[in-house]
C-alpha cells in the first residue's frame, strides 16, 4: 500500500464509520458547465441546498417595567424595550407574521439588583409576570426563558461572585430556582445560558420532580466570551456594570473542540436542544456540531452581529435586507434548525 494509500481512522467520520459514497465520477468541463444550474431563477429556486422560512425565525425580546413603555435601544436599531402590554402587542404581530418562538430577557430595574441576584427567583418578578399575561392571552406562541443571573446581579456576572471567583455550585443551585419559577409561570422552554458547570443536569432533575417534565431545557452549550454582545448588554443595563470579563465561564473563541465537549456533556444531562453562540463567527461549531450530535441545533444571531449589519447600512456601505437575509441563509447552511435573530421580524416580512 503506497503512503498516499494509508489507511487511518480517515475512514471515520466524527466517530463514526464513514458514509457509504457512491463512486463519484469526474466532472469535467465542457460537458459539466456549473453555470447552467444558475442560469434562471426557476432554476436556483429548484437546485437551492437550503432555504429560510418563518418557522427557522426566533424573536428575542425585551422586558421593562411599566405600561405603554417603549424605549428604542440606541445601538440596536428597530429594536426597543418595552412593556408587558406593548411586548404583547409585539408578539401578536409577529405570530402574524408567522414567527412562532420568542425569547424573553428582562430589564431589571437598578433597585431591584442585589450581590446575589435574589430577584432571580422571586415568582412574581417582572419576567414571571410577562410569562403569565403572554402564555394566557396566546397559549400558541413559543416561550423561551433565559437562565442566568446577570439581570439580577449588581455586578453583572452571570453567578454569584464570591473574592473574584464565580461560584459554580451555589449558582447553579439558585438557577434551579429560577428556572422553576418561570416554568411554572408559562416558559415553554428554559433556556440556561450562564455556562455553570452541570447545571444542566440539576435543572432537568428539578423541573422532573416539581411537575414541569414537559419543559424544554434549551442549552446555550457553546457560548463563547464574546465581544459581540456589547449592545445587548446596553440593552439591559448589565455593561456598565460588569466587573471585569466573563472568561471563567464562557468559551474561548480560540477553541472548537472544547465545543463538542460541552454539547456532548448538556446532551448527557437533558438537554432537549442545543445553542451556538454568537452566530455568524462561529458557523465552523454550528456545522460540527450538527454533524456530530444530529440533535435540534440553533444559533444566536448576536446583538453586536445585529449593530454592524444595520451601522454599515446606514452609512450606505451595504444593503441591511440583502446582508441579513445572506446571513440568516448562511446560518441554515451551517446546519441550524432555527436561529434567534433581532432580524426576526425584518425577515419574515420579506419571506411571507
Ligand atoms: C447573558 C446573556 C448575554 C446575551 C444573552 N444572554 C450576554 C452576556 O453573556 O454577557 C447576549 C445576547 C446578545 O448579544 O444579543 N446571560
Amino acid at each position: 500500500m503506497a503512503a498516499y494509500e494509508k489507511k487511518t481512522t480517515a475512514g471515520q467520520h466524527n466517530g463514526l464509520p464513514a458514509p457509504v459514497q457512491a463512486p463519484q465520477p469526474a466532472a469535467t468541463y465542457p460537458r459539466t458547465r456549473l453555470r447552467r444550474t444558475r442560469s434562471s431563477e426557476w432554476l436556483r429556486d429548484i437546485c437551492a441546498e437550503n432555504r429560510l422560512s418563518t418557522d427557522d425565525l426566533i424573536y428575542p425580546l425585551f422586558i421593562t417595567e411599566g405600561t405603554n413603555v417603549n424605549q428604542p435601544v440606541a445601538s440596536m436599531p428597530g429594536i426597543s424595550r418595552q412593556s408587558i402590554d406593548l411586548t404583547l402587542e409585539d408578539i401578536k404581530a409577529s405570530l402574524d407574521l408567522g414567527i412562532k418562538a420568542f425569547a424573553l430577557f428582562p430589564v431589571v430595574a437598578p433597585e431591584k439588583k442585589s450581590p446575589n441576584g435574589e430577584e432571580s427567583y422571586n415568582p412574581d418578578n417582572l419576567i414571571c409576570q410577562a410569562l403569565q399575561t403572554i402564555k394566557r392571552a396566546v397559549p400558541d406562541a413559543g416561550l423561551i426563558a433565559d437562565v442566568a443571573l446577570d439581570p439580577y446581579t449588581t455586578h453583572g456576572h452571570d453567578g454569584l461572585l464570591e473574592n473574584g471567583e464565580i461560584l459554580n455550585e451555589e449558582t447553579v443551585e439558585i438557577l434551579c430556582r429560577q428556572a422553576l419559577i418561570q416554568a411554572q409561570a408559562g416558559a415553554d422552554v428554559i433556556a440556561p445560558s450562564d455556562m455553570m458547570d452541570g447545571r444542566i443536569a440539576q435543572i432537568r432533575d428539578t423541573l422532573e420532580t416539581r411537575g414541569c417534565k414537559n419543559t424544554l431545557i434549551l442549552s446555550y452549550a457553546a457560548k463563547y466570551a464574546s465581544a459581540f454582545y456589547g449592545p445587548f448588554r446596553d440593552a439591559v443595563g448589565s455593561g456598565d456594570i460588569l466587573q471585569g470579563d466573563k472568561k471563567t465561564y464562557q468559551m474561548n473563541p480560540a477553541n472548537s473542540d472544547e465545543a463538542l465537549r460541552e454539547v456532548a456533556l448538556d446532551i448527557a444531562e437533558g438537554a432537549d436542544m442545543i445553542m451556538v453562540k454568537p452566530g455568524m463567527p462561529y458557523l465552523d461549531i454550528i456545522r460540527r456540531v450538527k454533524d456530530r450530535f444530529a440533535l435540534p441545533t440553533f444559533a444566536y444571531q448576536v446583538s453586536g452581529e445585529y449593530a454592524m449589519l444595520h451601522a454599515a447600512a446606514q452609512n450606505g456601505w451595504l444593503n441591511y435586507e440583502s446582508c441579513m437575509l445572506e446571513s440568516l441563509l448562511a446560518f441554515k447552511r451551517a446546519g441550524c434548525d432555527a436561529i434567534l435573530t433581532y432580524a426576526a421580524k425584518d425577515a419574515a416580512r420579506t419571506l411571507s
